[in-house]
């Protein structure tokens, strides 16, 4: 059997993450696409080194990631660093023949995604993002039922990813809050999943007419926290969209949504049907069909349960397709199906490109909450 030799450039919290899931799909999937090996980390602490080494069995760790692209002994690079590095990691790693596995957003403007494709458009490796949302059972079947008709013709959407974790005034001014490593705000590290979700389900964005806000404009630096530095990016955004396939939709990314832990909810609604989804219950995809009978007394109209919980198709094998889903598990899936990508050598989905697009329609909304107005899509 194929082996593969992984080195992941970051080892914070998605690094965990993606560790887990290289363990885990030997036990998940039965059989395997290949064999993985945990070769090499890099972060840049030796503190963190040592943790990945420690606690993950990485052979050996480095706080150059270029030492880990430069190597024969690996195959993928999986980038798990802050935004500010994807662009870089993603060229080199390709030119240099490795596979590509990243993490959202692709880049930290249109024109750093726009240049990875360039520059990587004739290699042969592949490369994936982790937008990994696509595989929930509840996505993965409300996209079937879109593509059979279900909805009839799609009329609207109401969408939003909410987070409450920078409600807090002294989180210091970490990466995510700065615009010159993240690129951008609740947008880029929430957003870019709904977008992604929306693209999939709904196909492309169109326009966008957007506002964003800053509520809490300084935030004590990491280092130095009597000192306060000024916060450039959103807290919240917020869109009216129009699609290419003539729906109208909202689009909410926030940081600060007090009250909600990781709440991503979709609710598309169409000439004969209407779906909605929420992350926080992530067993069911409800459904409402129109050609259903509504007499007597209501008939048999009204929202129903799916019960998608855990089912994957085959080589999925455990836990079983009844027991209740989580988020560990479509990180899991995802990198599935990034290693049978490799190994049978397919089109790898979420792409580059579809990296680029949802990259294109942030942009298209910081321009539209900066100058006002409608912005067409794609950007000229
Ligand atoms: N798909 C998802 O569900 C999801 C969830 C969270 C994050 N993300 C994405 O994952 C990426 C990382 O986010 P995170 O939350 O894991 O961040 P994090 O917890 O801050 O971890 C970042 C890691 O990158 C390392 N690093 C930073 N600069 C580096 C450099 N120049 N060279 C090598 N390593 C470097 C850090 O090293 P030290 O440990 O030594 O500081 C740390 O291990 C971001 O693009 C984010 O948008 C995706």
């Amino acid at each position: 059997m194929k082996e593969l030799r992984v080195g992941l450039i970051g080892y914070g919290f998605i690094g965990r993450m993606h560790t887990l899931a290289y363990r885990s799909i030997p036990i998940y999937y039965d059989p395997i696409p290949c064999r993985t090996r945990l070769v090499g980390v890099c972060c840049t602490s030796e503190q963190s080194c040592r943790r990945a080494v420690g606690q993950a069995g990485y052979e050996f760790a480095t706080t150059n990631w270029r030492e880990l692209v430069q190597r024969d002994d690996i195959d993928i690079i999986d980038c798990c660093a802050p935004n500010y590095l994807h662009k870089e990691v993603i060229i080199e790693s390709i030119k240099r023949g490795k596979h590509v596995y990243c993490e959202k957003p692709l880049a930290r403007d249109l024109g750093e995604a726009q240049q990875i494709l360039k520059e990587t458009r004739n290699c042969r490796a592949k490369a994936q993002i982790t937008l990994m949302y696509r595989f929930i059972p509840a996505m993965m079947r409300a996209r079937q039922l879109i593509e059979d008709g279900f909805l009839g013709r799609p009329f609207s959407f109401r969408a939003a990813y909410l987070h409450s974790g920078y409600i807090d005034p002294n989180r210091p001014l970490t990466w995510r809050l700065d615009r010159k490593k993240a690129g951008g705000g609740a947008l880029f590290d929430i957003g870019s999943h709904v977008i992604d979700l929306i693209r999939f389900l709904l196909g492309e964005f169109e326009g966008v007419f957007a506002t964003s806000e800053t509520f809490i404009r300084e935030r004590p630096l990491p280092d130095r926290p009597d000192e306060r530095a000024r916060v450039e990016v959103d807290d919240l955004t917020l869109l009216l969209v129009r699609m290419e396939n003539g729906a109208l939709g909202t689009l909410e990314a926030s940081r600060v949504a007090t009250g909600t832990n990781d709440e991503l909810r979709i609710e598309v609604h169409g000439s004969q049907g209407a779906i909605r989804f929420n992350l926080m219950n992530p067993n069911w995809l409800e459904v409402y069909d129109n050609r259903e009978a509504g007499e007597p007394i209501g008939g048999n109209r009204g929202f129903k349960r799916i019960e998608t919980v855990q089912r994957y198709p085959k080589p999925a094998v455990f836990p079983g397709p009844k027991f209740a889903i989580g988020w560990v598990r479509y990180h899991i899936a995802s990198l599935h199906s990034f290693l049978v990508n490799i190994v049978e050598d397919r089109p790898c989905s979420p792409s580059l490109e579809d990296g680029v697009r949802v990259q294109e329609v942030m942009e298209a909304a910081y321009i539209s909450a900066e100058h006002g107005g409608w912005v067409s899509l794609p950007l000229k």
